[in-house]
């Protein structure tokens, strides 16, 4: 393992524990996990694109060998903690602070939601177990159990040594996270100082993609655009509801070095100070906090954007100490070379912290590892 002035983090890093993928294995309807005659893997079908696919399949009872299989095959690298530490091996990443990926628990029933938010939770708490000082998590809210049930969720991951926050959808309570339902929530999170991971799911309504999107564009649009813009969404719309004021300790950490946000800030900015209903309400005046203010106040960006181009707007918006690194693993696998090896979303974002802030600087040192510790307190006896 590196020095500690040098040490490797990986804040963006998924896992889905094999309860999990039972459950997902046990539905019929989007998100699923389906096994097809022919294919090696069982497949993972979550976007809504990839739902009509699926239909069409089930139409013609079409296998592996006769036609592009919706989803993504799940692979080892889904579920084995093995296969996850040789991942970190073969990257020389010394901590991951892995978290359940998307869609999370948004599907299940109410009644179900804080039992199997409660095992999933554990679930990570014993993988962090198997290897201390090597893995950290970010839990799972149920959230769409009682209120109580979700607040008592927060007081349960809070006592789970490993745990340093939680990683949440944008959907929240079915309404966004400009719910003030939502209050109660935030501030239970930020009390405890509980960092909330934002991840995206949903993307944009298929028909922004078009006609041919399905057929012939793959995941593109929905995973480099969709994503993305789904988060910015999501933070402008909390920003403009008045939350990070409402809840000033919360500290956010945003996937995709935040979307769109470092480059769009100024425009939100402009927008708001040019709005009569907003000047009118009186919400513009000198005391408002500006979304620079609060990208360099509450918010963490990963470094998930492959490419120096992007991260440097996110350091300019929110501060090289704000950026932490990240890989997306166990997505985006090489489909061209040994999925054991070496992967691109290591490579890529490395070399754009490399080539932003400099090979072997301070800040690139800072990114790659030493803020996360930092700031997530990644240390077994914290
Ligand atoms: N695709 C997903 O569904 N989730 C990720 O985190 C990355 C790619
Ligand atoms: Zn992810």
């Amino acid at each position: 393992m590196a020095s500690s002035g040098s040490r490797v983090v990986d804040i963006h890093a998924h896992m889905y524990p094999p309860a999990y993928v039972g459950l997902l294995e046990s539905r019929q309807t989007i998100p699923l996990i389906r096994r097809f005659a022919g294919a090696k893997d069982p497949r993972y079908i979550i976007l809504p694109a990839e739902a009509e696919s699926l239909e069409k399949i089930n139409q013609a009872g079409a296998t592996a060998t006769t036609t592009q299989l919706p989803g993504r095959p799940v692979t080892t690298h889904y579920s084995s903690l093995q296969q996850k530490i040789h991942f970190m091996d073969t990257h020389k990443i010394d901590i991951s602070v892995i978290s359940l990926a998307n869609p999370w628990l948004d599907f299940v029933a109410e009644a179900e939601a804080a039992e199997t938010a409660r095992s999933v939770n554990r679930e990570f708490e014993s993988m962090c177990l198997e290897h201390p000082g090597r893995l950290f998590f970010f839990a799972t809210l149920p959230l769409s159990a009682p209120a109580e049930e979700l607040l008592a969720a927060i007081d349960f991951v809070r006592g789970l040594k490993h745990c340093r926050g939680v990683i949440l959808g944008t959907s929240g309570l079915g309404q966004g996270l400009d719910d003030l339902r939502l209050i109660p929530v935030f501030k239970a999170l930020a009390k405890n100082g509980l960092m909330i991971f934002l991840h995206p799911h949903y993307g944009l309504p298929s028909e922004v993609w078009g006609p041919r999107a399905t057929e012939e564009y793959g995941h593109v649009l929905p995973l480099a655009l969709g994503f993305p813009l789904e988060t910015t969404i999501a933070v402008a719309r909390m920003y403009l509801a008045g939350v990070f004021d409402e809840v000033p300790d919360l500290k956010m950490l945003l996937a995709h070095s935040g979307g769109t946000l470092p480059f769009l800030a100024g425009r939100i900015e402009s927008c708001i100070v040019h709005d009569g209903h907003l000047v009118r309400e009186g919400k513009v005046g000198p005391k408002r906090r500006t979304v620079w203010q609060v990208l360099k106040e509450q918010i963490y960006l990963d470094a998930v954007i492959y490419s120096e181009v992007g991260l440097k707007a996110a350091i300019d918006a929110s501060g090289v100490d704000r950026l932490m690194f990240g890989t997306d693993h166990p997505f985006f696998p090489p489909l061209t070379s040994d999925e054991q090896g070496e992967w691109e979303s290591m490579t890529w974002n490395k070399a754009a912290v490399e080539k932003a802030l400099g090979e072997g600087s301070q800040g690139t040192l800072a990114v790659m590892g030493g803020n996360a510790i930092g700031v997530l307190q990644l240390k077994e006896d914290a």
